[in-house]
């Protein structure tokens, strides 16, 4: 665990998609241990979490991490904060499964031994350690969803930001997923349509028109978003 709670700050941040403004004037200060954020579809949250490994760079503003910022640390700042997207596709790159975990271990572990030992580990906490010389492509897409997860704690960031990881799981892979992030000492930023899975987080953040339009404890934050979304 990192020696002080990490830090995420999003300072006047402002972005627009051509002249499509999505996100306008964002300031928020991230150091609860796990914080979901929600709102409809197209409500700038992937743009959003995209800026904290700096994916996106906003066009005004500053995001920082742990007093980092992103558009000047993007290297650092990757290191720390492990992304999952809601597409595995975009993140799952080996042919097999095992080596797919054992590429993201080469940078940091140089002993080959060690990395398959760790890889069999995730992919055993994963629920995977049947698939570990399957070619990933032909995993199912919640399989898909698990090994991208797998891939990117092993190397053990210090913030994880997930978009959508439960899309394409079964409701015991849901499950195994929402007791995995209950244990995890990570900080953990969730985007996702998945409320049920925010009920014992430490805050809940709505996304509305381009704003923060409740930022609470997870029931009345959901209570408002249900609000909004029936209007
Ligand atoms: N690379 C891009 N180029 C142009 N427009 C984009 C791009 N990425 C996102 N947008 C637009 O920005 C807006 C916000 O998109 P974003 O993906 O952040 O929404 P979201 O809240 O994650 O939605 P969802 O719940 O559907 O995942 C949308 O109108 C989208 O069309
Ligand atoms: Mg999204």
């Amino acid at each position: 665990m990192a020696d002080a709670a990490p830090t995420i700050e999003f300072s006047g941040v402002v972005h627009a998609f051509g002249d499509r403004t999505v996100l306008d004037g964002i300031d928020l200060t991230i150091t609860e241990h796990r914080v979901g954020i929600i709102g409809a579809n197209g409500s700038g949250k992937s743009t959003l979490a995209r800026m904290i490994n700096g994916l996106v760079t906003p066009d005004a503003g500053t995001v920082t991490v742990n007093g980092l910022d992103v558009r000047k640390n993007k290297r650092r700042v990757r290191r720390d904060v492990g992304f999952i997207f809601s597409d595995p596709d975009r993140q799952i790159i080996m042919p097999t499964v095992a080596e797919d975990i054992e590429l993201s271990l080469s940078r940091t572990v140089a002993d080959r031994d060690e990395r398959r030992r760790r890889t069999r580990a995730v992919l055993a906490d994963f629920g995977l350690d049947d698939h570990a010389d399957q070619p990933s492509h032909l995993l199912s897409g919640g399989q898909k969803q698990l090994l991208a997860l797998a891939a990117v704690m092993v190397i053990g960031p210090s913030i994880l930001v997930a978009d959508e990881p439960t899309t394409m799981l079964d409701l015991r892979n849901s499950l195994m997923l929402h007791e995995t992030f209950a244990r995890l000492d990570e900080q953990l930023v969730v985007l996702t349509h998945d409320l049920d899975m925010l009920a014992d987080f430490d805050r809940v953040i709505v996304l509305d028109r381009c704003r923060v339009v409740a930022d609470d404890a997870p029931e009345p934050a959901i209570t408002h978003y249900r609000a909004l979304m029936r209007r």
